[in-house]
């Protein structure tokens, strides 16, 4: 069997026995719960055989013997997930709301040893094993497969849950296999939110498990990890890469056949339909996706006034208290842009073109922010500001003759 199909068979049955430490029997949502209990505790003290190497929650401690992984996630959003427009939120958070500012790390950097606060009695109070350079790893490895000290992880890739040796005899003890790792559940708490938070039209403001629990790729069995970690790859690649958007589309152009001149009218149709998204494409409110037909000259330059757009997002509300509009779609959906224009001299073509702007909401919510004061975090605010204005990228371009 391939480990595609026994991803599929163990993690679309609905009561699946996970083995425990204990020698007990778990189903992955006993395991999911248990795992990704809110807030997360802290690790306590390492069993005394570790080295200080295996005790560590470092991210870099782990990619010493885990190299592979720990340069792709490096690279990923989930390493990233303290930047600057987090933290600069959270500066002055941390004091104005403590509160929310711990619900935001509950994602964003969730283990105990990540937070600034710990709850005593009820009460914040300063966390006696806060590791400020931990803090800024955002989402580490240890924050998905380390509790009490003890790994979990995936099954062999031959679908077997057994240790190879002894587990004493392993680097940290070994692991403690389940195929809750291999299960859209395992990535719920974070990429869902609840309805007792902010919805908006009946929706939460983010909602990707629930909308991946409704497509055909959760009938047929297709996780997130089949579309976000194929083999294993720990990249989380996503709407800011132009490669992994292309995968889930397919983007076609109508264009007139035969002969047309000055004077005649063209109808051009660029359509984009989702194909390979196993959710709203996109997913979450803050990007943007346009379609976008203009007339230029032979010289290139854009005929003044040509240009027609539609555009696919979740749009709402800075202050997020209305949708202002859903565009977005869901699988198997497709939207078209239909540019029809007589053409004003000869030699003139059609540009089509496919734009995403994976950080359109946050532009003008920093620029919101700065208007009113972001305090303290004002500087790495400005950073992220920057950033959002970096991101936009094409992924389809075509110029079409139409004369
Ligand atoms: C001293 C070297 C060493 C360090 C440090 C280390 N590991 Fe490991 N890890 C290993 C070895 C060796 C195995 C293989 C054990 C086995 O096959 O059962 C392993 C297995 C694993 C597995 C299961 C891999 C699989 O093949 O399915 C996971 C998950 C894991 N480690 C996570 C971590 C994390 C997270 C950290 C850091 C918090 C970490 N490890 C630190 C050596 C290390
Ligand atoms: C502990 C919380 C947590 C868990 C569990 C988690 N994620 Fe994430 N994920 C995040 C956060 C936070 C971000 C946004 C990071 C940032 O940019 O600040 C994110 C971002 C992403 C992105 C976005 C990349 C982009 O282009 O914007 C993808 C894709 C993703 N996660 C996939 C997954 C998958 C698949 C799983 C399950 C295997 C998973 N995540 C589990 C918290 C989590
Ligand atoms: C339930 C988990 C969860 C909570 C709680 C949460 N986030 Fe996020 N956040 C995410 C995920 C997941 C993403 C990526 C969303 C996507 O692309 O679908 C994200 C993205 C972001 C981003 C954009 C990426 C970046 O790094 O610039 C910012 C900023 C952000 N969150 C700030 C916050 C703040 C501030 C709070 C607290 C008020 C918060 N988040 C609470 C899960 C969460
Ligand atoms: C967002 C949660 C998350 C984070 C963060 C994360 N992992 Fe994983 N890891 C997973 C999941 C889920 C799998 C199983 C994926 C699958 O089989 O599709 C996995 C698999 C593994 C495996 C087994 C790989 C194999 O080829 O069998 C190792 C080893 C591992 N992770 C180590 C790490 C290390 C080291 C880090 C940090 C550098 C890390 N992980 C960060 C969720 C995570
Ligand atoms: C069939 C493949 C597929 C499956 C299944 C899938 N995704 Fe995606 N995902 C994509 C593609 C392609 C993109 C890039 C286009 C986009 O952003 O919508 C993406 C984008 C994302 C993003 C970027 C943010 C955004 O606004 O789009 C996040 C976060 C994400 N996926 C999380 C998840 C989670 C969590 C699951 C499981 C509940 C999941 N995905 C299941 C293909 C998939």
């Amino acid at each position: 069997m391939s480990s595609r199909a026994v991803r599929r068979l163990s993690t679309s049955l609905a009561v699946v026995l996970v083995a425990t430490a204990a020698g007990g029997a778990e189903t992955v949502e006993d395991f999911v719960r248990r795992h990704w209990r809110a807030p997360l505790a802290a690790q306590g003290t390492a069993p005394a055989r570790f080295s200080t190497l295996e005790a560590s929650l470092r991210p870099e401690s782990c990619g010493t013997c885990h190299p592979a992984q720990y340069a792709d996630w490096r690279t990923s959003w989930h390493a990233a997930a303290t930047g600057p427009g987090v933290a600069g939120q959270l500066v002055e958070m941390l004091e104005s709301d403590p509160g929310s500012a711990l619900g935001c790390l509950g994602c964003h950097a969730p283990l105990a040893e990540q937070s600034p606060l710990a709850r005593n009695a009820g009460r914040l109070v300063p966390n006696p094993v806060f590791d400020p350079a931990l803090h800024r790893e955002g989402l580490p490895c240890a924050g998905c497969h380390v509790r009490g000290h003890q790994r979990f992880g995936p099954p062999r890739r031959d679908g077997s849950l057994a240790s190879v040796a002894p587990r004493e005899t392993l680097p940290h003890g070994g692991v403690t296999r389940t195929p809750a790792f291999l299960s859209a559940s395992f990535c719920r708490g974070c990429h869902q939110f609840g309805t007792d938070g902010t919805t908006l039209n009946g929706k939460p403001l983010e909602n990707t498990y629930r909308e991946w629990e409704v497509s055909r790729f959760a009938r047929e069995g297709v996780q997130c990890q089949d579309c976000h970690m194929p083999d294993r790859r720990h990249l989380w690649r996503g709407i800011h890469d132009s490669e992994m958007v292309r995968s889930g589309l397919s983007i076609e152009v109508a264009s007139p056949r035969g002969r047309v001149g000055a004077g005649d009218v063209v109808s051009v149709t660029l359509t984009v339909r989702s194909v390979r998204v196993g959710h709203a494409f996109p997913t979450y409110v803050t990007p943007k996706v346009v379609l976008r037909a203009e007339l230029v000259a032979a010289t290139g330059e854009l005929i003044e006034g040509s240009r027609e757009e539609r555009v696919i997002a979740r749009e709402i509300a800075l202050d997020l208290s209305r949708e202002i509009s859903d565009t977005r779609l869901l699988p198997g959906q497709s939207a078209t842009l239909r540019f029809r224009r007589r053409l004003p001299a000869a030699g003139i073509s059609a540009r089509l073109t496919v734009v995403v702007y994976p950080d359109a909401f946050y532009t003008s919510f920093y620029e919101a922010l700065l208007q009113q004061g972001a305090g303290r975090g004002a500087a790495q605010i400005r950073e992220a500001l920057e950033a959002t204005r970096r991101s936009p990228f094409e992924i389809f371009r075509r110029v079409l003759p139409l004369s």
